[in-house]
C-alpha cells in the first residue's frame, strides 16, 4: 500500500466536485486501501478521495477507537438526515490543527456501494453520522470551515498558509 499525500486548505483542488465512480474495480479497492493507510498513518477518523487529489465518490471511514472498523463509502448518497441537529467541534485532516463547531444532523441514513460494488443502506448517529456528513461536503467540494464566519475563514486561511511557508522553508 502507498502512503498518499494530502491536499491542505486553501487548495483550490478541494473545492473540486467529484465525480460518481464508474465501475468498483481492482484499482478502486488500491485507492481505497492507500487511503486507510494514508488516514490511519494521519489519525485521522475520515478521508474523502478529494483530499487526495482525486474527484470521485468516494470515503473511507473508522471512528473506532480500536482502529478496527473500516467502512468504505462509494457514491454515498444521504437518504434521511434527523432534523434534530447538533453543533459539535470538529477537525479535518487537510486543515491540520483547527477545531471548531458545526452544525449536523444527530442521525442519517445513506446508501452506499461498498467494496464489492453492492448497495448497503448504513443508519448512522453519534460521531459516525457526523463523520459520514463531514466527509460528503468534501466530495462537493466543501470544507468544514466554510461553514465558520468569513473573520475565522480568513484567520484559519492566514494561519494555514504560513505554516506552509514555514514547511517548505526547514530542509
Ligand atoms: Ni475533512
Amino acid at each position: 500500500m502507498t502512503q498518499l499525500t494530502i491536499l491542505r486548505y486553501p487548495d483550490p483542488r478541494l473545492h473540486t466536485l467529484a465525480k460518481p465512480v464508474a465501475t468498483v474495480d481492482a484499482r478502486l479497492r488500491k485507492l481505497a486501501g492507500d487511503m486507510f493507510e494514508t488516514m490511519y498513518e494521519a489519525e485521522g477518523i475520515g478521508l474523502a478521495a478529494t483530499q487526495v487529489n482525486v474527484h470521485e465518490r468516494l470515503i473511507v471511514i473508522d471512528v473506532s477507537e480500536s482502529r478496527d472498523q473500516p467502512l468504505v463509502l462509494i457514491n454515498p448518497e444521504i437518504l434521511w438526515a434527523s432534523a434534530e441537529t447538533r453543533i459539535g467541534d470538529e477537525g479535518c485532516l487537510s486543515v491540520p490543527g483547527i477545531y471548531d463547531g458545526v452544525e449536523r444532523s444527530t442521525s442519517v441514513k445513506v446508501q452506499a456501494l461498498d467494496l464489492d460494488g453492492k448497495l448497503q443502506v448504513h443508519a448512522a448517529e453519534g460521531m459516525l453520522a457526523v463523520c459520514i456528513q463531514h466527509e460528503m461536503d468534501h466530495l462537493i467540494g466543501k470544507v468544514f470551515v466554510e461553514y465558520l464566519s468569513p473573520l475565522k475563514r480568513n484567520r484559519i486561511k492566514t494561519k494555514m498558509l504560513k505554516q506552509k511557508k514555514t514547511k517548505s522553508a526547514s530542509p
